[in-house]
This record gives C-alpha cells, structure tokens and sequence, in this order.
C-alpha cells in the first residue's frame, strides 16, 4: 500500500528542490553563524535537544523520509528554536548540489541504516569515500560523530578512519559506549532501554589538512537516493 506524501508547510522546512543551484546555505537562517549538519535526523530528537544546548550554531537536519521531517518540523515550530531547517533530501545529493569546501563545523550521524546482512554492507552510508568527501566539507578543526548500534559497523568505520589522513580521534579509543552532553536520538533511547550498547565515535578535521576540490570523490547517490522520491 502507498503511504500519503505528507505536506510539509512548516517555516522551518525548506524545499530543496526548489532551490537555486549553489544555494549558499548559511543563508537560510535569520542569524549567521557556523552551520552543523545531521544525517537521517529521524523524527528530530537528537536536533532539538543539539539545538537548544548549542544556540550559537546553525544546524541542518535533513532525512529522507517525508514523515520524519513533517514530525521534526512541528516539533521545532512548538519550541523556541531558530536555529534548525530541515531538508527532505539524500545526504550526498545534497551536499553535492550545495556544499563547498570547509562549509560545516560539525556533521552528525546517528544510528544510521545499519544494513547488517553482510551482502548489503556496500548499501552502508559511511564508507571510505564518504569520510573522504567529509574532509572537504568540514572545516578545519569541524567535528565528525558517528553513532551506531552495529559493532561491526563501528569497526569499519573505526578502521577507516584510522587509514585516512587528515582526521584527528577525539576519544582515548576507537569508540566508547558513552559520550556526555551528547542528545540521546529515538534509536539511542530505544536501544538503551533495550539495556543494548551503542558505539560513539568523535573525530575532528585536522586544521593543517586540505581536501582540493580535485581530490573529491564523486559522489555515488547510494541505495536509498532511489526511494528519495517516493513515500517512506
Ligand atoms: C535508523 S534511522 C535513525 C534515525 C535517527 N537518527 C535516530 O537515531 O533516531 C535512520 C534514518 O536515516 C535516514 N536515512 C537513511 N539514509 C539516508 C541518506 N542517505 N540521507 C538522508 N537520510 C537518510 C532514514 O530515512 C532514517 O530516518
């Protein structure tokens, strides 16, 4: 059965479609100053509580189902924040269409699609090439945090970090079970009453180091940009 795409009407909603091709997106709110960006943001836990603790940074919350945006912009309408727009979009396409270099002081992804079956591990989100593409995007000293619930997820990208030039890991390890200030997301709290672990990582973008627009990696749209379109 096809779900109805929900309308989204909400001022904090922001059609991406409807953008101008290279959109500087620090100006899509009132005040200027330095801009996050959350990945799958889900239904918004995790954005309104970042955004309240953070006032002085502007954030994106983008995801891909209509859903979760409609019920993250309603609930950041009923609350005082100014700074959060959200995005109905693919990650990569979006930044792709309207990133430039050193354009974010922090991303956040939080318990994305795990895809555990071993045979859907390409469909993952955080790949070498992403945390590639990452580097040009972040500024210099921009935090990267990745959250997962998978351990065999949190390995690969733990290993992959480690290989990479130009990011520095902020914790005494790979990863820790526990990071303080840190909003617990939907799934977060779901697993932790599930009494099940979750894996924080937190590396930041070394000041000195330089991703040349030429060393990008393209950009492959990913199993879910497909369903980008459509209802979910
Ligand atoms: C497992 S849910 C987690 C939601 C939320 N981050 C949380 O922790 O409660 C993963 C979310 O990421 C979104 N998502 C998956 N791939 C995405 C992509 N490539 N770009 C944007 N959003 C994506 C999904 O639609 C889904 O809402």
């Amino acid at each position: 059965m096809t779900q109805r795409k929900i309308e989204i009407t909400s001022p904090t909603f922001i059609d991406a479609w409807k953008l101008p091709t290279q959109q500087n997106l620090a100006l899509l709110f009132p005040t200027q100053q330095p801009l996050a960006l959350e990945i799958g943001c889900g239904i918004g836990d995790f954005i309104i509580q970042r955004a309240a603790q953070q006032p002085h940074i502007n954030f994106i919350a983008i995801d891909i189902y209509n859903k979760g945006c409609y019920k993250t912009c309603r609930r950041i309408d009923t609350s005082a924040l100014t700074n959060v727009r959200v995005m109905r979009m693919e990650a990569r396409y979006l930044l792709s269409q309207f990133g430039h270099a050193d354009m974010l002081s922090a991303i956040y992804i939080n318990c994305p699609d795990p895809w555990p079956k071993k045979r859907h591990r390409s469909r993952r989100l955080v790949s070498h090439t992403f945390l590639t593409q990452m580097l040009y995007y972040l500024k210099p000293q921009g935090d990267l945090y990745f959250v997962t619930d998978v351990e065999n997820y949190a390995q690969q990208v733990a290993e992959t970090l480690s290989t990479l030039d130009g990011y520095t890991n902020q914790l005494d390890c790979c990863y820790t079970n526990q990071l303080n200030d840190y909003p617990q997301s939907k799934y977060m709290r779901r697993f932790a009453k599930q009494g099940l672990p979750v894996y924080f990582q937190h590396h930041r973008r070394d000041a000195q180091f330089t991703l040349h627009a030429h060393m990008l990696p393209a950009t492959t749209m990913g199993f879910r940009n497909r369903h980008t379109l459509e209802v979910k």
